[in-house]
């Protein structure tokens, strides 16, 4: 049962702690050299627009975004010092998952000893992660659970037509997995703050995967292949405009609603979606590099996986220390932007 702590002012406030965290990549890295061969692109092009030097691409029969997830999990189970059976849900979030239907979420569950609890796939593309983490946060501050599992795993490159005509596209991402486990606390001055979520769908084409889908009484057809409609298509330039804009101001609005000013940020992990978007926010925002977490240049564009895997780590490099203040913050296809204020 509920309990309004307004009209019980004794009962318990739950706060929600991230206790553990992990990361798996395939081991395939992929080079700008290597994508060189394959399409009209440079290494130079490659860096000075985006920053990436390398990616991670999974290897077929081995790595899936659910076994991916998988080995992410077993990390962060072990760093938050748990068991499967501890966990009371899962939120996965992914733009690629295993199957059509069922969601990624179900296998996971399947794969390691948890109970028989929920599993639920969020469909938030790069803001994805943050969306999960929010819905978590929402739960234990309910008292419905105390302890959730919370995923974000991609396999991209196997929609990337590595060619021509998709490769303002295809440079840009990879494949990879990162997961936390968020615990319910008592104490307020170790918790996630607040979560703030936005979208704005009039641009959802503007960054779309719109074939196979349920819109056509053929799902795919050679005209759709022959078209380059199965590939995603992205407005570079439009994404981008509005990357800089509101991932300043969604991590304003994170800091604002807690009384924060920017000077009082210790980490910034953002979503790596392009190394000059976040050169960009740090120039506006004046936070030096020491400041803000960017593995592009190893992994590219890992999508929903990108903030676990930098926040990981951060975490592994002694970047995330007990009473810092961080934030997560991330914009992507929907459009979706989010953020996420954490009292670590
Ligand atoms: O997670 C959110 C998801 N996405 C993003 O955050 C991406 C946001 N956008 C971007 O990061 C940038 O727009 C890109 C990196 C995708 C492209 O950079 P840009 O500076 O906006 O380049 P552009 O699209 O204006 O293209 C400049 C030129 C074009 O040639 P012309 O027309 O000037 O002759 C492109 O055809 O670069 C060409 N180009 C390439 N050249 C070499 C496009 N892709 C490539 C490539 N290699 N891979």
């Amino acid at each position: 049962m509920y309990i309004c702590p307004l009209f019980y002012p004794n009962a318990m406030m739950y706060y929600s702690q991230i206790k553990g965290l992990g990361f798996y990549v395939p081991e395939n890295v992929v080079t700008n050299a290597d994508l060189e061969k394959l399409m009209d692109t440079s290494n130079e092009w490659i860096i000075e627009r985006s920053g990436i030097q390398e990616r991670r691409f999974f290897t077929e029969g081995k790595d899936t975004v659910a076994t991916m997830a998988v080995e992410a999990t077993k990390m962060a189970l072990k760093n938050a010092n748990l068991e499967a059976q501890d966990i009371d849900f899962i939120i996965f979030a992914t733009l690629s998952p295993d199957f059509n239907f069922p969601g990624s979420g179900v296998l996971v569950q399947r794969s390691l000893p948890f109970r028989e609890i929920g599993a639920l796939d969020v469909r938030a593309q790069c803001s994805g992660f943050i969306y999960a983490l929010s819905i978590a946060d929402q739960y234990i501050k309910s008292g419905m659970y105390k302890n959730i599992l919370v995923i974000g795993s991609e396999v991209q490159s196997n929609i990337l037509e590595l060619s021509n005509r998709n490769r303002n596209f295809a440079v840009l991402f990879g494949d990879g997995a990162g997961a936390a486990v968020v615990q319910a606390t008592q104490d307020p001055n170790h918790s996630i703050l607040s979560t703030h979520l936005h979208s704005q769908g009039q641009y959802a084409e503007d960054l779309f995967l719109e074939h196979p889908g349920s819109r056509l009484k053929d799902r795919m057809s050679p005209q759709i292949i022959e078209e380059g409609k199965h590939l995603p298509f992205m407005q570079g330039q439009a994404v981008f405009k509005h990357a800089v804009v509101r991932f300043p101001e969604v991590i304003r609005e994170a800091l604002q609603a807690n009384g924060y000013a920017e000077s009082d940020l210790d980490l910034l992990v953002p979503h790596q979606a392009n190394l000059r978007i976040t050169k960009y926010i740090q120039q506006v925002m004046n936070m030096p590099d020491e400041k803000v977490v960017s593995n592009i240049q190893k992994y590219g564009n890992t999508t929903a996986a990108s903030i676990p895997i930098a926040l990981t780590e951060a975490w592994q490099e002694g970047r995330v220390r007990s009473g810092d203040l961080i934030c997560l913050a991330a914009f992507g296809s929907g459009f979706t932007w989010a953020s996420a204020l954490i009292r670590w």
